[in-house]
């Protein structure tokens, strides 16, 4: 939005996208979504936690998995003196979540009207309930995540992530209609019609992932249009590691200024930390996450400022919260104040994982997911190698198969369609399309240890 108008007028003169005139506009004066929370001061947080905590202790005492590990911990309602005694309940795992998320809940499934599931590290999805409430609650953190980048009730925001079970997807999309802004759910895919929508809906904010947000600029240069030639001016980009540089590139490829955006369908989705126009680190919700960073060896607190494994607690879920769940995520928290007056900390950049979860295309993708798969097919050998790569920006997975010596057969018809059905396992598993290629029997590489089964070579 082009702002102009005589300063300290409530209003502007600005372009109406919606309207697609020149008109003059309320000038926005209030910079938080909200203030009495995004300023509190330590102290007053520390309390607030404690009372939420205190409350999730609680709710998650009626769950038949957290209930016995509170009673052993000594934290059954009202046990707890401070955040610290958190410290005496277990950690929570992925694989537990995996294996005992229906006994996680705490109150019946009947309350629950939503779910999302992420790829669980054995190839069985982790799944997260929401209830109403969870809903409602989630949506204005995602919505207080995009009024901090700049996101206004004008805005027309056009969400490209995948929607279905990915928390991307519906996730800011709530967040967005809470906010008030004018909502398109594009999805993930079809570039060319995102590229339409844009020019049709004259869209200002977008939700990318960043590395299809670089390979977008080529279905760009194909329509010979220059997307700094558009209204955009902001886009959340998230769901996948990426560099300054990479947000820079972004940001004068598109016109825009791109702000970091993380989360974890395990801790609801987006919107559980987030750049403020500051662009130094993404501020914690910490009032609705507790965070501790603790050394993923010994699971200890790491000292302030050093990269460690992000362990995070719901403070708000009524359905399903999960205390002490450890990510796998590896991050460290920015040191001082931020100038934008939010005294929430913020955290570094996603620095890398401590398990072996891929990210391709934005999907979360576990090794065990593709030897599932290929272990099923009595055509598979024992060996196969993923390799990852990226052309033009486009995360591309290459699935290198030994075919089993008895249907190894010179029949270039038979060999294709076993190709095909593999792809298509593949896919149906994964959720992104792999290029498989079939080698001879013992041709991929032996190792003498363990098995390399992933060669990573995108930047
Ligand atoms: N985001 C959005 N679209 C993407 C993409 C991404 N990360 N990567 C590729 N695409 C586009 C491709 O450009 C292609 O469209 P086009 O041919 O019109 O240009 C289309 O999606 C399919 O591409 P393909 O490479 O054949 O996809 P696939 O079958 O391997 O994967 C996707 C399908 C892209 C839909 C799937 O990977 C996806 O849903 N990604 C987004 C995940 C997401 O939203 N994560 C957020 C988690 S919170
Ligand atoms: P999902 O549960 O499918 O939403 O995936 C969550 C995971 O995606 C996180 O645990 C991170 O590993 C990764 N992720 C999400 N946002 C970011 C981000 N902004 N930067 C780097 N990785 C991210
Ligand atoms: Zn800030």
């Amino acid at each position: 939005m082009a702002e102009g108008g005589p300063k300290g007028s409530p209003f502007f003169l600005g372009t109406c996208r919606r309207a697609g005139e020149t008109k003059l506009m309320p000038r926005e004066k209030k910079l938080y979504w909200d203030k009495s929370i995004e300023t509190l001061k330590p102290g007053e947080l520390e309390k607030l936690q404690l009372a939420r905590l205190r409350d999730t202790l609680a709710r998650a005492a009626r769950s038949p998995f957290y209930a016995p590990r509170l009673k052993e911990a000594g934290l059954a309602p009202g046990g707890l003196n401070s955040l610290a005694d958190l410290g005496r309940v277990p950690f929570t795992t992925k694989d537990e979540l995996r294996a005992q998320g229906l006994k996680m809940l705490t109150l019946p499934l009947t309350e629950m009207v939503r779910l999302h599931a992420s790829s669980g590290t054995t190839g069985q999805a982790t799944v997260i309930y929401y209830t109403r409430k969870d809903i409602a609650t989630w949506a204005d953190l995602v919505a207080r995540s995009m009024y901090m980048a700049g996101m206004r009730p004008h805005d027309v925001f056009q969400n490209m992530m995948g929607y279905g079970l990915f928390t991307g997807g519906l996730g800011f999309h709530y967040g967005a209609e809470r906010l008030g802004a004018l909502t398109i759910p594009a999805g993930a895919g079809n570039s060319a019609r995102q590229i339409q929508l844009m020019q049709q809906f004259g869209s200002t904010a977008v939700h990318i992932i960043p590395s299809y947000a670089l390979y977008l600029l080529n279905t760009f240069a194909q329509s010979g249009l220059d997307p700094r030639e558009l209204p955009l001016r902001l886009a959340f980009i998230g769901a996948e590691p990426h560099s300054e540089d990479m947000r820079r590139r972004i940001e004068d490829a598109y016109g825009v200024k791109a702000y970091n955006s993380y989360g974890l369908s395990e801790m609801n989705g987006p919107g559980v930390a987030f750049e403020c126009p500051e662009q130094s680190g993404m501020h914690v919700w910490e009032d609705s996450y507790l965070l501790e960073v603790v050394n993923p060896q010994t699971l200890e607190p790491v000292p302030p400022g050093e990269l460690g494994e992000l362990v995070f607690t719901n403070l708000t879920r009524e359905g399903m919260p999960l205390l002490r769940y450890r990510t796998r995520d590896l991050a460290s928290f920015e040191a001082g104040p931020c100038a934008c007056g939010r005294s929430f900390r913020r955290l570094s950049r996603i620095q890398g994982r401590t398990d072996d979860m891929l990210i391709v295309k934005g999907v979360n993708i576990f090794p065990l997911q593709v030897e599932k798969v290929l272990m099923a097919m009595p055509e598979v050998g024992s060996q196969y190698l993923v390799e990852l790569t990226r052309e033009n920006f486009n995360d591309v997975m290459h699935v290198k198969v030994e075919v089993q010596p008895e249907f190894f057969r010179e029949d270039l018809k038979y060999l294709k369609q076993l190709q095909k059905r593999i792809t298509e396992a593949l896919k149906s598993e994964l959720l992104v399309t792999p290029r498989v290629d079939l080698v001879e029997p013992n041709t991929l590489p032996r190792s003498e240890g363990k098995a390399q089964r992933v060669v990573d070579q995108r930047p």
